[in-house]
């Protein structure tokens, strides 16, 4: 396979590497022209979580009338597309095959280049994105420049962790959750308080309700060793099983008794007040390390579910502009998983010249760095 010049490159992302079956159509590496996600909340709800073999039989059925919808939803015909991205790691085995022999098969009958991005860089690159708007083209050439290196922060359902992007095709792993990623302590935290799922989005709401004391309740705020670049928020959806059901072994150090569901909003708001500092808090160790190496850092890259976080997404920006970070977050619709991320480092890699062969294989780890 060849790699393709960016230019005016339309590229066909496609990913399914979890519950989400989506497919999108980007232009120049960096302009939505259309993104498609099909979810499948509905077919894990009664689970309260991801069933993989339920999810690559829906990936099926789904991947095609996704692909038809995201090329009409552009405007463009197959025979207008340059290139096809697919996400092929890390995720569920089956989830991922689907999606990567879908790419295969268009690349090899388009014959077009093909393109294995990782799902956990994409979302570091979902910053760059924006929507095509019908009524003003927007030039990628006046787009903020996304500079590098940056920090990068991935937050999601399934990753927590923190990178130093060099460039797309060298990123440094600083640290990473050593327990649950905040995605999955958010769902949890939802369930205990009786939220429906997905409840990273429910909890965040209930925490946002008004007079929501953020301060009544003294959640766990993870540090591990004072250098420690890792996350763990195994201790803080503990704290809140532990306050909504009663300590167990009650004594009087530890009195059992459960808090009152008038009082879930301010334990919502104490809950997300403790996960946001924890996350900063390791940003902030982070930047200290990569500056004092001599890295000239001056982009922070933020990306995952958890960045539509009301709380987060505020901090986030409040650190970038302590620290004088110019901050790429994406846009809410390109948070969640989605292939207009895939679509975009997809361009941006072939562009550096990288490409893959039909050989390419789904594969359910992260890259190793
Ligand atoms: O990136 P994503 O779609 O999937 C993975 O790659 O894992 O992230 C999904 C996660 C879920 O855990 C969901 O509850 C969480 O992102 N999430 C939120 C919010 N919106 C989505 N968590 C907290 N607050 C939100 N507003
Ligand atoms: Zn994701």
């Amino acid at each position: 396979m060849t790699s393709v010049a960016l230019g005016r490159a339309a590229v066909l992302g496609i990913e399914s590497s979890c519950d989400e079956t989506a497919a999108a159509v980007v232009r120049d590496g960096r302009v939505v022209l259309s993104s498609v996600v099909a979810s499948q909340h509905e077919i894990h709800e009664e689970y309260a979580g991801v069933v993989p073999e339920l999810a690559s039989r829906a990936h099926v059925e789904r991947i095609l009338p996704v692909i038809r919808r995201a090329l009409a939803e552009a405007g463009v015909g197959l025979g207008m597309i340059d290139a096809i991205a697919v996400g092929n790691r890390p995720g569920l085995i089956g989830s991922l095959l689907v999606g990567v022999s879908a790419a295969k098969a268009l690349a090899w009958a388009l014959d077009k280049p093909l393109i294995g991005v990782d799902h956990v860089h994409a979302h570091l690159y979902s910053g760059a994105l924006v929507r095509a708007d019908d009524d003003r083209p927007v030039e990628p050439s006046s787009l903020p420049t996304l500079a590098l290196p940056a920090l990068g922060l991935v937050v999601s359902g399934g990753h927590t962790s923190m990178y130093l992007v060099r460039s797309w095709t060298n990123l440094a792993r600083l640290g990473s959750t050593i327990d649950d990623a905040l995605g999955e302590a958010y769902d949890k935290g939802a369930k205990i308080l009786g939220l429906p799922y997905p409840g990273g989005p429910e909890l965040d709401r209930l925490a946002r309700s008004a007079n929501a004391n953020d301060r009544a309740f003294d959640m766990p705020i993870s540090r591990l060793s004072p250098e420690s670049l890792d996350f763990s928020f195994s201790g803080l959806k503990t704290a809140l099983l532990y306050a909504v059901r009663g300590v167990p072994g009650k004594n009087a150090e530890h009195p059992s008794i459960p808090v009152p569901r008038e009082q879930f909003p301010d334990l919502a708001a104490s809950f997300q007040r403790a996960a946001c500092k924890a996350v900063i808090l390791k940003l902030e160790r982070a930047l200290a390390r990569v500056r004092s190496e001599g890295n000239a850092v001056s982009t922070l890259v933020a990306g995952g579910g958890v960045t539509a976080n009301s709380r987060l997404r505020a901090e986030l920006a409040a650190f970038a502009k302590a620290h004088a970070l110019t901050l790429h977050i994406p846009p809410m619709e390109f948070c969640v998983d989605n292939a207009a991320m895939i679509a975009g480092l997809g361009a941006t890699l072939l562009a550096s010249g990288e490409s893959s062969g039909l050989d390419l294989k789904a594969i359910p780890t992260t890259s190793a760095t």
